[in-house]
């Protein structure tokens, strides 16, 4: 009778799916190597829970959940260091593989909560055009405009949180192997914070401008000369979406003009 009874709560334990804390996990990465691994009861040991109520977008309705403020998370992972000038972007990666990414600078803000238990369902309620089971963990903010159209990420079915670098995402655009002072490394600091998000370089990058290395290097068909005076005043030659850069000194513009060509030398050695 006893092994019956235990064989009945053994399988209403299996068919309900009855996950404990401790198997509920959250890995922490650094350019897609793992810093650690921590759960779910190690999270509610160290971290303050919350009580969130808020209208939730993705449910379109007023929602309450069991929530850690998503900086405490972060700040236990990677032990206080995400936010150095290091790392550029953060990617929340789901269950199913899908990996939403943000700049980091968002998540300074206050207003995002990593929740993990839904109030009123005790199995979570399924979300979005799939009815996915949110678990194990929902990132929501609570604040107007942060939402996914302002850069936020929302994951649902999040296990993995991965720190990378501007290097790992654009390695092309990286000047691999010289040195940190260089004008090459300074100019490719300029175009970094200046540039990229309109313009690629060997299809890495934005897409708004033109692709300045390929098919061909910027400097193989226009003169440095002219390149300098396009870059610091757009506006003197066209009507165009390029905004002038009228305080980059003649030092910026040559620094840039050295990076430009290291990435044509570099496309030849190819
Ligand atoms: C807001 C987007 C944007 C930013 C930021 C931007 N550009 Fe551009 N750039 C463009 C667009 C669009 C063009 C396409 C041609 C045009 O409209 O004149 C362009 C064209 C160019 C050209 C080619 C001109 C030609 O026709 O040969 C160069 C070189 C260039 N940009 C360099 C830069 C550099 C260097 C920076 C950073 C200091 C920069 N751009 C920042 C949008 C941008």
């Amino acid at each position: 009778m006893k092994k019956l009874i235990l064989t009945l709560i053994l399988l209403f334990c299996i068919q309900n799916s009855i996950v404990l804390a401790e198997d509920i996990t959250l890995v922490f990465k650094k350019s897609d190597k793992k810093v650690v691994t921590i759960d779910l009861q190690d999270l509610k040991t160290k971290l303050k829970t919350h009580k969130i109520e808020f209208f939730d977008p993705h449910y379109n309705k007023t929602k309450r959940f069991k929530a850690f403020a998503l900086q405490d998370v972060l700040n236990l992972g990677f032990k206080n260091n995400w936010s150095s000038d290091k790392y550029t972007d953060i990617g929340f990666k789901a269950l199913d593989g899908y990996n939403s990414v943000s700049k980091i600078g968002l998540l300074n803000e206050d207003g995002g909560y990593l929740t993990f238990e839904d109030f009123d369902f005790p199995s979570w309620e399924p979300i979005g055009r799939n009815k996915a089971n949110p678990a194990p963990f929902y990132l929501v903010w609570l604040k107007e405009n942060q939402t996914t159209e302002f850069g936020y990420p929302w994951p649902w079915q999040l296990k993995e949180i991965n720190l990378t670098t501007f290097k790992d995402q654009y390695p092309k655009v990286y000047p691999d192997g010289v040195a940190k002072n260089s004008s090459e490394f300074v100019g490719f600091s300029i175009f970094k914070e200046r540039c990229v998000r309109c313009h690629s370089i060997d299809n890495q990058g934005g897409k708004i401008g033109p692709d300045l290395n390929a098919p061909k290097n910027i400097l193989e068909y226009r003169s440095q000369d002219m390149v300098k005076e396009f870059i610091k005043n757009p506006s003197e030659y066209r009507y165009t979406h390029m905004p002038d850069h009228k305080d980059l000194s003649d030092q910026d513009l040559d620094n840039l003009i050295r990076y430009f060509l290291y990435l044509d030398k570099n496309k030849m050695e190819d």
